[in-house]
């Protein structure tokens, strides 16, 4: 991603120092562009968790790298292992919903398993967090490959007008390492000259629409117009939406997605008004173990002050306003489960399948090896 003429990606490592990683905090945008540094597992844990750094495949990464920075702080007062597993599972609680993290620490603790020093396997955590990076950039650009041939369709039955394109939340660059899940083929369509428009839903309560894909999708040239979460079926009614394209945090292996609260309602919108629903994920967002994501997915609840108070910008300043009464309950559910029958395709860095069980085996086959399908 290209900002203010500098190639960016959202994590990296500190040119000469290993010891520290470095963020986009995305807390400040689209206000202010600040860069973050982590330099151990409890850096790493309250990033996530604060959501300087969200998006399932970025918080994945990071969680790899906050294995390494375990490493790089280890001091010989605990055994190597049992420090291990109490790092891991302090970054598994970080945010409950997105498996990826689940998937990048797992992969950490495998990784470091097969060496005997702390050293050794500092060294092998830090080699395998780059390798999990640059997997998760590949395949959204692989995404955005396979994507971009159903919105050049539209394009076509459109005869070239605007195909319009409804987003939730931001699956987009900030979420990843780069390019984006959801947006990968919106940008891959736009630089190959199709005409295409984005609404951006705003993305109540913490307006990840609003303030990064619409920060995202202009940093790009990408036309744009933010709506309120509430306008999707609107809209729709209205032939003004060709296509839907979200994120997954974690997506069931018979093609439940659970992705930011709202989604469900935009899909149940698209279903009624014909409009296909596509969600695009890398496989590090699938859950391999389960088939019912409205009753196995752990659905995050975050402080009810996300609802109550809004951040904005008053004379030049960040400021978090109230906009509810004080003592007024809220409660703040992060995401939602859309089933599989409502989602018209998976865009994966393998192609895209149906949403259910056969068409993701016929994708990722090594995955059920030792299942009975
Ligand atoms: O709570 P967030 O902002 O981390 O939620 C993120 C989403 O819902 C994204 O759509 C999802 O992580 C996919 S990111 C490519």
């Amino acid at each position: 991603m290209n900002i203010a003429g500098k190639e960016y990606n959202t994590i990296w490592v500190k040119e000469n120092d290993n010891s520290i990683i470095q963020v986009i905090d995305q807390s400040f945008l689209p206000f202010e562009f600040r860069i973050k540094e982590l330099s151990s597992v409890e850096d790493v844990y309250t990033t996530i968790k604060d959501m300087h750094i969200r998006g399932a495949p970025l918080i994945g990464v990071a969680a790899a790298f906050g294995i390494y920075l375990a490493l790089v702080k280890y001091d010989q007062n605990t055994p190597l292992n049992e420090y291990l597993l109490s790092a891991a599972e302090k970054l598994k609680s970080s945010r409950p919903t997105a498996i990826n993290i689940k998937h990048a620490v797992d992969s950490q603790l495998e990784v470091i398993n097969m060496y005997n020093t702390a050293d050794e396997k500092r060294n092998a955590a830090f080699k395998n967090a780059l390798k999990i990076s640059e997997t998760e950039k590949e395949n959204c650009r692989l995404i955005g490959e396979f994507g971009l041939p159903v919105i050049k369709n539209i394009s076509h039955q459109k005869k070239g007008s605007p195909v319009n394109i409804l987003t939730h939340c931001n699956a987009g660059w900030l979420a990843c390492i780069d390019y984006g899940t959801a947006t990968a083929p919106i940008y891959m369509a736009h630089d190959s000259g199709i005409n295409v428009h984005v609404w951006v839903d705003e993305t109540r309560p913490r307006n990840q629409g609003a303030r990064l894909t619409a920060w995202e999708l202009e940093q790009h040239g990408v036309p744009f117009t933010i709506i309120t979460d509430n306008a999707g079926g609107h809209i729709m009614q209205h032939g003004l939406v060709d296509i839907v394209i979200v994120g997954s945090d974690r997506t069931t292996i018979t093609g439940d997605v659970a992705n930011k609260i709202g989604t469900y309602l935009k899909a149940l919108a698209a279903n009624d008004n014909n409009i296909p629903f596509y969600v695009a994920l890398p496989s590090s967002s699938i859950d391999w173990n389960i088939e019912d994501g409205i009753n196995e997915i752990p659905i995050e609840l975050r402080d009810s002050d996300e609802i109550k108070y809004i951040q904005g910008l008053i004379n030049g300043k960040i400021k978090n306003v109230m906009i509810t009464g004080d003592n007024f309950p809220a409660r703040n559910f992060g995401f939602d489960v859309t089933p599989a029958k409502f989602v018209n395709g998976l865009i994966t860095e393998r192609g895209i399948c149906k949403a259910n069980k056969s068409s993701i085996i016929s994708l990722f086959p090594e995955k059920f090896k030792n299942s009975d399908k």
